[in-house]
């Protein structure tokens, strides 16, 4: 602790995903911290996604040579060199200056994917141009104007992009109470503005880095459908008001006319959904209530992914995300019958705290503990992790 009863020592070394959080917590303004941070309504299925996966205990198996353990696996046939994957973050360049540059690069560097989501600072022409040969994946919100959605998958794959991920858990906005406190959502009152005003001036290392720095602060995938927007704010308020609520199935059907690529659909957490998506043609799904920011009192993603991978796991690759915060968690998912797992907070936090060499650090941390945890489960290939390695529960 210094004077202030600060603890230093995380500022020095930060050692798990944690940690990352809360040196995101010290350097971004409250507002900013809030957006990542938060979740929908109470934040119970926020809250459920890490306990679930908390309480779920792993046996302890000893003797059997795990000196080599292989974590590389492959996701709709492209090579990954552990099953984990950037999930797609909007508004992340508010974070770090370029923070999807830099997170798709550490992405690259460790050879994972990084998904660009439609509501980026940076455009998916300046991601994929900062990561040659490892095109990021795109996660597509299907908007009211779906000329511009055609548009989008068109410079997406012009840039190299094959797998589309077509989010499908927006199509109304789920209240974020922290967002709307903080001004972020909504009208401001003049004291909100105030407020508001204090908090970005006590940061003044984010002022100069990301808000001067980090510019142009505008969503580079979006600019042209919003000419006469200039601030993130003005974004924002264009893009909740584009989610098209009137999405069906078959609308897949018209993705799948612009999307030569794989389709993977985002946001499943039904069995009976999971076997239309199936029917419907997706190549894959992600078991996932975007992290608990959407409908409260729907099932964490780790209480939801057995269900669904008892419904379509042996006909199309299921992943997961929501509450993934370390290597032991990646485990339980995949012996659950997750193909791979994405992060997206953990990310999040650590381009806030430390740029590039933050989500690299991350993705290492990550590794290194589904590393150890195979090693004291006595599994030795991530293709071999079955509901053997799990405690009864
Ligand atoms: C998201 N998520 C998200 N999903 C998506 O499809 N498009 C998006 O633009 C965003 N934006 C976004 C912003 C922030 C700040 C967060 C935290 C999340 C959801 C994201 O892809 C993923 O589903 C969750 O983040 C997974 O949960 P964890 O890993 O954050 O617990």
């Amino acid at each position: 602790m210094n004077l202030l009863g600060r603890d230093r020592s995380l500022d020095l070394a930060p050692a798990s995903v944690h940690d990352y959080r809360e040196l995101a917590r010290r350097r971004l303004p409250r507002q900013m911290f809030d957006y990542i941070d938060g979740g929908a309504y109470a934040e119970a299925t926020l809250g459920a996604n890490v306990e679930d996966l908390a309480a779920i205990g792993l046996r302890q198996r000893v003797l059997r040579d795990v000196s080599e353990r292989r974590l590389t696996t492959t996701v709709l046939g492209q090579e990954l060199s552990m099953p984990v994957i950037l999930a797609p973050v909007g508004l992340a360049g508010m974070f770090a200056p370029r923070a999807e540059v830099l997170a798709a690069r550490a992405a690259s560097a460790a050879g994972v994917p990084f998904c660009e989501s439609t509501v980026s600072i940076c455009s998916v022409e300046e991601v994929a141009a900062a990561v040659p040969g490892t095109p990021p994946w795109f996660q597509l919100y299907v908007m009211r104007d779906r000329s511009y959605a055609e548009d989008l998958m068109a410079r997406a794959q012009a840039v190299g992009c094959t797998t589309l991920v077509l989010t499908v858990d927006l199509a109304v906005v789920g209240a974020r109470y922290r967002d709307t406190r903080n001004g972020l959502v909504g009208e401001v009152s003049p004291g909100g503005m105030a407020q508001r005003a204090i908090d970005i001036a006590r940061h003044p290392r984010w002022v100069r880095e990301v808000a001067i720095g980090g510019k142009p602060l505008t969503f580079g995938n979006l600019e042209k459908a919003v000419p006469g927007a200039s601030t993130p704010d003005e974004f924002r308020a264009w893009v909740d008001s584009q989610f098209d609520p009137s999405v069906t199935w078959d609308d897949l059907a018209w993705v799948r006319e612009h999307w030569s690529g794989d389709v993977v659909l985002k946001g499943i957490l039904d069995p009976e959904d999971a076997r239309r998506a199936a029917d419907a043609g997706a190549d894959a799904i992600v078991v996932s209530n975007h992290g608990g920011r959407q409908l409260d009192a729907v099932p964490s993603s780790v209480a939801a992914l057995p269900g669904v991978v008892e419904a379509v796991g042996d006909r199309i690759e299921v992943l997961v995300d929501g509450g993934v915060r370390s290597g032991l968690d990646v485990l339980k998912l995949l012996a659950l019958g997750a193909r791979a797992t994405l992060v997206g907070r953990p990310w999040a936090w650590a381009v806030a705290a430390r740029g590039e060499a933050g989500v690299a650090h991350v993705l290492e941390v990550v590794r290194d503990e589904l590393l150890v945890a195979m090693g004291l489960t006595g599994v030795t290939d991530v293709a071999d992790c079955t509901p053997e390695v799990l405690l009864e529960r």
